[in-house]
């Protein structure tokens, strides 16, 4: 649970790193049409749910620190309240609750908007604000900075716009000590749904079947939604990186990659398995299984504060080029290949991403032109894989094999803390739980 006194600290944080005067201004989430007039369940903004935990669509919210508030000032403008709106769609907070339920200085109401951002906007110099993002808000603050450009002399419209983005999402690459608890609570649920589906699966079961079991094991555990589309590739599927069918029958003598994770209280999990529908790894699919496995030991052996994700990245690059070769997948040397890149038509993703808010979480991989080393507070995958294509041109019966094996980590002050330990992975433990 993130507490309310967690919301106003990160609010606090933002508005004490913009340059004095500033205004920030952070609009929420819209629905989205799905077909004619239903709309796809809504999932709030990020950023704006990081800085409030409020789920209502098309709020704002407002934040200054100039000096005439003492270096803060924080208002949301909010959907009103309306008895029809609610019978028919749900409801809404309103101005009035939100002021006490967010401890806010001002509440207004959405009619209100256009007007409230020009007397915001007036008499600071800064605006904060992630332009490009949203069209409709782009269009409403342009309008309002061109009002106030063209308005009588008293009125004095900011000098310069930032971009909100790099300051609000450094904040958000550091998870604190309350949402490293929601991101682990978020990867056991979504642990157990895959050893669910692991169970679960036998020839015959259709891959959206299998996601179904995932999914309704997230719920029963509290995760409404997956936090991405689940995948579930069966046999060749699997080589398809972001494959969402999920339409094909498994088949006996097939492998199965499950990239699956819940979303829970607003936090992703992204966990990948990949295992045997008949519970017991043919010869080939362990070689290439052990592979993928030993590279991504190897990660986890070297992921620590310091570190940077390229030189690990370099790492599972050459254990993987090494058991390739001596697999006989590549032709040549393991230096040639190195040379020449020959393992990237095997591997063509990086090792892993942030994750957090979102599932490829905000956060800059690169500081300063140089790869940037890992910090306590920052959690990211570890995901090497192996796709060989059906026409690939190696041994056939490694033709069509698709193995990726992805966990989620912390980095903590003296290492990792791996956040997604409660799935089998090496082949002994899967193999047990399929046959069990
Ligand atoms: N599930 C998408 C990814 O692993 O990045
Ligand atoms: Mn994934
Ligand atoms: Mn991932």
């Amino acid at each position: 649970m993130i507490s309310q006194q967690e919301f106003f600290a990160r609010r606090q944080r933002l508005l004490a790193q913009c340059e004095p005067n500033s205004v920030c201004l952070i609009p929420a989430a819209t629905l989205v049409t799905r077909s004619r007039d239903t709309e796809y369940t809504f999932r709030q903004n990020s950023d704006f749910w990081y800085l409030t935990g409020f789920n209502e669509p098309d709020t704002w919210l407002l934040l200054s620190n100039h000096e005439r508030h003492g270096g803060s000032f924080v208002a949301m403008v909010c959907q009103p309240k309306d008895k029809n709106s609610e019978i028919w769609h749900g409801r809404r907070l309103g101005a009035e609750d939100a002021l006490g339920r967010f401890d806010l200085d001002e509440a207004y109401e959405l009619d209100e908007l256009p007007e409230v951002l020009m007397h915001w906007l007036m008499g600071h110099t800064h605006v904060y604000f992630g332009q490009g993002q949203n069209t409709a808000a782009d269009a409403l603050v342009n309008a309002a900075m061109q009002s106030l450009r063209t308005a009588p002399k008293e009125y004095s419209a900011p000098k310069a716009m930032v971009d909100i983005q790099p300051t609000l999402h450094e904040m958000r690459l550091f998870k604190s000590a309350s949402e490293v608890a929601v991101m682990k609570a978020a990867c056991q649920i979504s642990a157990s749904a895959h050893r669910r589906a692991m169970q679960f699966a036998r020839a015959g079961v259709f891959e959206y079947q299998l996601e179904a079991e995932l999914h309704h094991e997230f719920a029963m555990a509290g995760a409404r939604s997956p936090a991405y589309s689940t995948i579930v590739g069966s046999g060749d599927n699997a080589c398809i990186l972001h494959y969402t069918e999920n339409t094909k029958a498994l088949a006996e003598h097939e492998l199965v990659l499950i990239d699956a994770g819940a979303e829970f209280m607003g936090y992703a999990a992204d966990i990948t398995r990949t295992f045997p529908v008949s519970g017991t790894f043919s010869k080939p699919q362990k070689d290439i299984y052990n592979l993928v496995l030993k590279a991504q030991q190897k990660a986890l052996d070297m992921l620590a504060p310091g570190v940077t994700l390229r030189s690990v990245t370099e790492r599972v690059i050459e254990t993987l080029t090494e058991g390739l070769v001596a697999l006989k997948l590549l032709p040549g040397t393991v230096a040639q290949n190195l040379e020449t890149e020959g393992w990237r038509q095997f591997f063509m993703h990086g090792l892993g991403h942030f994750i957090g808010l979102d599932v490829h979480d905000v956060g800059d991989y690169r500081m300063d032109g140089e790869d940037r080393p890992l910090q306590p507070g920052m959690v990211l995958t570890v995901e090497p894989g192996l796709y060989i294509a059906p026409d690939a041109p190696v041994d056939e019966q490694y033709q069509g094999i698709g193995v990726r094996i992805e966990d989620n980590v912390v980095v903590t002050a003296t290492g990792i803390d791996i956040l997604t330990n409660d799935v089998p992975k090496t082949v002994p433990e899967i193999e047990a739980l399929l046959q069990r």
